[in-house]
């Protein structure tokens, strides 16, 4: 087997081992995935001031994140259907993170349920809550993510309505799969990755199905969603949710300083800077080129953190010191989950925090609590 050595390494496993429209289904962005790529070049645009004869011994990347201590700033975002890419998806990669020392944020849109997550680990994990229309619903959510010992509850704020991601729609992505003709071919070419579903009987939207009455036949995501997802979201119900939950609050989905403004005053403890990984609003402009501004706006008052596109520890030097408290991942844990289950999520944070160790340590920082805007060449 060949040497995995960075996270295309991992993704192209992953391509090769798991069924197309689960693959698909990660490595996508909506319509003409403008943003999607704008998200990962526009961190390649930014280079590195290379500092030399500084002592370098004894480095650290340790930090917190909402109080919580971190191994380094580098969260799992949630991801839907994360349990299609390997099956049990969601517990390995929660406990590859518990093991690691980041932490883990477990989708709404998980296969495995809240109550499977926390009797497989050990250590709180983060709970990601979509608005739905069923506000009863939303308070049981909120319940159960408490009862698990959730420490921190991330609301989403950008997908009261859902982009288009072409892929998806042409391969008719629903969970379980839909069994058309294309689908049991591609299928028969993953042998591996049908035999662990067989093997689990964690196929579904575990955290809805059996707790909303009518939904127990639910198989489409696309069908769900636009029935579920409420397009009233409003900061009203921000208010509603941070005083139902009473615990540590992050929002999800903040692009422009306005909105960052609103949530610096809702009371939350952090917010993502995010445009969902490419996937809601094409066109909208990479997050680190809108993280700069938002830090400025708002930053003394709130932790900014900042998703998309993070491929490399190079990447999260990159966020880090352009003002932020902290990134997540989305595709990169996919890529490795998808590629080799748990160990695979291992060996990605064991990748990204290699390069970023080394990247800040050829800036000539050790602390990773120090790095600044120094770290980065400016623009001619
Ligand atoms: C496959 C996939 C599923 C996602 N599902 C969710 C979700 O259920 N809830 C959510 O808030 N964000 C979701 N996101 C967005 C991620 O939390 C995160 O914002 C994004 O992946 C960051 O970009 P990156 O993938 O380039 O790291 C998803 C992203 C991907 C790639």
């Amino acid at each position: 087997m060949a040497i995995i050595t960075n996270i295309a390494d991992l993704r192209e496993r992953h391509r090769r081992r798991v069924p197309r429209m689960f693959y698909d289904y990660v490595d996508s962005g909506s319509w003409d995935e403008l943003t999607y790529r704008d998200n990962e070049s526009a961190f390649a645009r930014i280079r590195l001031r290379q500092r030399v004869a500084v002592n370098l011994e004894n480095r650290s990347l340790r930090m917190r994140m909402i109080g919580e201590e971190v191994a380094m700033p580098v969260a799992l975002a949630p991801t839907g259907l994360t349990g299609m890419q390997w099956a049990d998806g969601e517990i390995l990669a929660a406990r590859a993170a518990e093991k690691f020392g980041v932490p883990f944020t477990l989708s709404t849109m998980s296969v495995c349920s809240i109550e499977d997550v926390a009797a497989q680990t050990t250590k709180p994990f983060w709970f990601q809550l979509y608005v739905m229309r069923d506000r009863d619903f939303i308070a049981s959510l909120v319940e159960r993510a408490r009862a698990a010992g959730c420490s921190a509850l991330v609301l989403t704020l950008d997908l009261q309505i859902m982009g288009q991601r072409h892929q998806d729609l042409k391969n008719g992505l629903s969970t379980p799969p839909r069994l058309t003709p294309g689908n049991i071919a591609n299928m028969m070419t993953k042998p591996a990755w049908c035999l662990a579903m067989l093997g689990t009987r964690r196929r579904q939207f575990r955290n809805l199905v059996g707790h909303i009455p009518g939904v127990e036949n639910l198989t489409s995501l696309a069908q769900w969603s636009a029935e579920q997802l409420d397009p009233t979201l409003n900061w009203e119900d921000v208010a509603w949710i941070r005083d139902l939950w009473g615990g540590k609050l992050i929002l999800k989905g903040i692009m422009d300083p306005a909105d960052a403004r609103l949530a610096a005053e809702s009371g939350a403890d952090a917010l993502i800077v995010s445009n969902h990984g490419g996937r809601q609003l094409d066109g909208a402009p990479a997050t680190i080129e809108v993280l700069p501004g938002i830090v400025d706006a708002v930053g003394d008052q709130i932790e900014v953190w900042v998703d998309g596109g993070i491929r490399s520890g190079q990447d999260v030097l990159k966020a880090m010191a352009l003002g932020a408290k902290g990134t997540l991942i989305g595709r990169a844990f996919n890529y490795g989950l998808g590629a080799m289950g748990e160990r695979g999520v291992t060996r990605c944070l064991e990748i990204i925090a290699n390069e970023l160790d080394l990247s800040m340590a050829f800036c000539g920082y050790r602390d990773i609590n120090d790095v600044n805007a120094d770290v980065i060449w400016p623009a001619a």
